[in-house]
């Protein structure tokens, strides 16, 4: 059996994953599996690069085909950002509830309310054979803060053609839709093809 490393130590992403895989004639490793225990610096400017940065790694390391994911949010009203660094823009306040709400008042301001999730997957096959997969959900941010599932900035997005943020439906729903699994999604069909 053919095996392929997913280079991630969040243990929801690699259960999500290995869901997906188990369809699959692979064998999913995680970097428990393969001893790795640094990551390197996801200091780039794009998702794209930063996944890379991470699947390259994973494969130099080891030799085994190896994928790894970067996410984030991409906001009108902060004029497109914090895209790349959405995490450390989230653990710059005091809590989530802080900087929802410095994005809200933003956007009640100037009514710049679209938004953006992206993921990009890159997938590193040899040494210098690499694939990028992109997705994306377009919405809006909320006028308020919403709903208690998901994480990260889902309580104050709400996807095009939806009245609901991606926090008050359930995850199940919210995989069919996600940036995410658009990305899963166009990375399974690579791989099964
Ligand atoms: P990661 O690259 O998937 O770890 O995502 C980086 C950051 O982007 C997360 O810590 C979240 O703040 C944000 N983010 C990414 N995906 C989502 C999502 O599906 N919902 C809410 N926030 C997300």
């Amino acid at each position: 059996m053919k095996q392929l490393l997913f280079f991630s130590n969040n243990k929801n992403k690699i259960t999500e994953i290995k869901k997906i895989f188990n369809k699959f004639n692979l064998k999913l490793l995680s970097l428990s599996d393969v001893d790795i225990s640094d990551e390197p610096a996801e200091n780039a400017q794009t998702f794209e690069e930063n996944a890379k940065i991470k699947s390259d790694y994973g494969f130099n390391k080891t030799g085994i085909p190896c994928f790894a994911d970067d996410s984030g949010i991409c906001i009108e009203t902060l004029n497109w950002k914090p895209g790349v660094f959405s995490k450390r823009f989230l653990n710059n306040f005091k809590n989530n509830e802080a900087c929802f709400k410095r994005i809200i008042r933003s956007v009640k301001k100037n009514g710049k309310q679209n938004a953006y999730f992206k993921t990009s997957i890159s997938l590193t096959i040899n040494k210098d054979q690499n694939v990028v997969f992109n997705g994306k959900i377009h919405g809006k941010i909320s006028n308020h803060i919403k709903g208690r599932y998901g994480f990260g900035y889902d309580p104050i997005f709400i996807p095009t053609h939806h009245k609901k943020t991606l926090a008050e439906i359930s995850i199940k729903e919210k995989n069919e839709i996600s940036h995410r699994s658009v990305a899963v999604k166009k990375l399974i069909n690579f791989l099964s093809n």
